[in-house]
């Protein structure tokens, strides 16, 4: 047992499923060369890391150019690799029955069968464009991010790909490069258009950190996290459904929003132009963009509040958050509000709780110290599941270095 499922089975009975990293880091290596060995006849000469990721505030910000305010967390996806004398791509994937798939760099082609393989497929068409200096390569993949959660086993699926490759053939890749290759291969390749934030902090993550991101120029402003502050998350277990067709829709509706307040983007609209136009948008662009405007700032107060260690105020800027996920951009679930409204009750002014990510179904991040934890969770399963029917699953996280190459 490693150190991150410590304290997760403190939870008396079952209905928390206490989710941990049942395989610890060197495990999943020691599984990931051993499977090399055996389907290649010879060993991975990298093994790389990229990390899952989870927002502590500002969602529906980073495609429009806002701010968000991640962590790299320590749960994520390891690659094995070496590099081929030809053109020819292998991988397997252990989380897919240990499914192996073939082609070739000069044929890249979307792959409707085995759709997990396109994360690469796209990856490597947005490398050869900017990078074309490397050839075929013997891949092993395994991941522990819980799939269809909203942290990011997409993200980090593609930057551990990147990273592994400019490892293998020792490309000049940065990590902001690594970002928006990843982001072009969800665009352009796997179909979802999706903004910059997770595969950014995926990549640029920083140990013990928060990562205040400024969507449009990507610069970058780390916040250190109180020692003593932890990261729960809770996995509501929904189902995440219409994720692309609502993301889509709640895109273009910021879209057209700002274009009617004459701006390309609502990173350029202030709260008082907005309120000014209000009679001349339909309510629901209002809200959208109000959503929108004051996420964005609300972000930026974040950062401040956790610098001075202020649990009052990320606990209110945290329950603003999300009463405007679920009044102003309608993308909560009652069951992530049960949650939610579970959480801040336990946690009162002494931490914040919020839905994170795309919504729809998911996660719900909880903020407080360390000491509160127990008390937090001691009744949120029976009283999910009373409400709910569901069970919840919980991962304790702590926040951790971005994409690195391990061995
Ligand atoms: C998904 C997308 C991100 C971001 C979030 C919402 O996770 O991949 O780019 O838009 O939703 O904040």
């Amino acid at each position: 047992m490693n150190q991150d499922t410590l304290n997760l089975t403190h939870n008396s009975n079952d209905d928390i499923n206490a989710m941990s990293q049942t395989v610890a880091q060197s495990d999943i290596i020691a599984l990931l060369e051993q499977t090399f060995v055996e389907h290649f006849g010879y060993a991975a000469t990298q093994i790389s890391h990229a990390p899952g990721r989870v927002n502590l505030i500002g969602d529906h910000t980073d495609y429009n150019g806002g701010f968000v305010l991640p962590a790299a967390i320590n749960f994520g996806t390891w690659m094995a690799g070496k590099a081929r004398n030809d053109r020819t791509i292998n991988v397997v994937a252990l989380d897919c029955d240990g499914e192996r798939i073939s082609f070739s760099l000069d044929d890249i082609a979307f792959d409707k069968v085995s759709s997990w393989s396109n994360y690469v497929r796209g990856s490597l068409i947005a490398l050869a464009k900017a990078l074309p200096d490397f050839g075929g390569a013997d891949l092993v993949v395994k991941g522990n991010v819980p799939r269809g959660a909203g942290l990011s086993s997409s993200a980090s699926f593609e930057v551990v790909t990147l990273k592994t490759m400019a490892a293998l053939y020792d490309l000049p890749l940065s990590g902001v490069q690594a970002a928006l290759m990843g982001q072009q291969a969800e665009n352009e390749f796997v179909g979802c258009n999706c903004g910059i934030m997770d595969q950014m902090i995926s990549a640029m993550g920083k140990q013990h950190n928060a990562m205040l991101l400024d969507c449009r120029s990507l610069d970058i402003q780390y916040a250190r996290m109180p020692e003593d502050l932890a990261i729960i998350i809770v996995n509501s277990n929904v189902k995440r459904g219409l994720v692309d067709s609502e993301y889509n829709t709640r895109r273009k509706q910021c879209e057209q929003a700002a274009a009617l307040l004459g701006k390309t983007s609502l990173r350029d609209v202030t709260l008082a132009e907005l309120n000014a136009a209000k009679a001349d948008l339909e309510p629901i662009l209002y809200r959208r963009a109000h959503h929108v405007i004051s996420e964005s700032l609300r972000t930026c107060d974040m950062l401040a509040a956790l610098n001075r260690h202020d649990m009052a105020q990320i606990s209110t800027l945290m329950a603003e958050s999300h009463d405007s996920l679920k009044n102003d951009f309608e993308v909560t679930t009652s069951q992530l509000d049960i949650l939610v409204s579970l959480l801040a009750d336990k946690l009162g002014e002494y931490g914040g709780a919020r839905m994170t990510g795309g919504g729809f179904g998911g996660c719900v991040v909880a903020l407080t110290e360390r000491s509160h934890v127990d008390n937090v969770l001691a009744t949120l399963a029976e009283d999910y599941h009373a409400a709910t029917g569901l069970k919840a699953d919980v991962y304790l996280c702590h926040a951790v270095d971005g994409a690195f190459v391990a061995v």
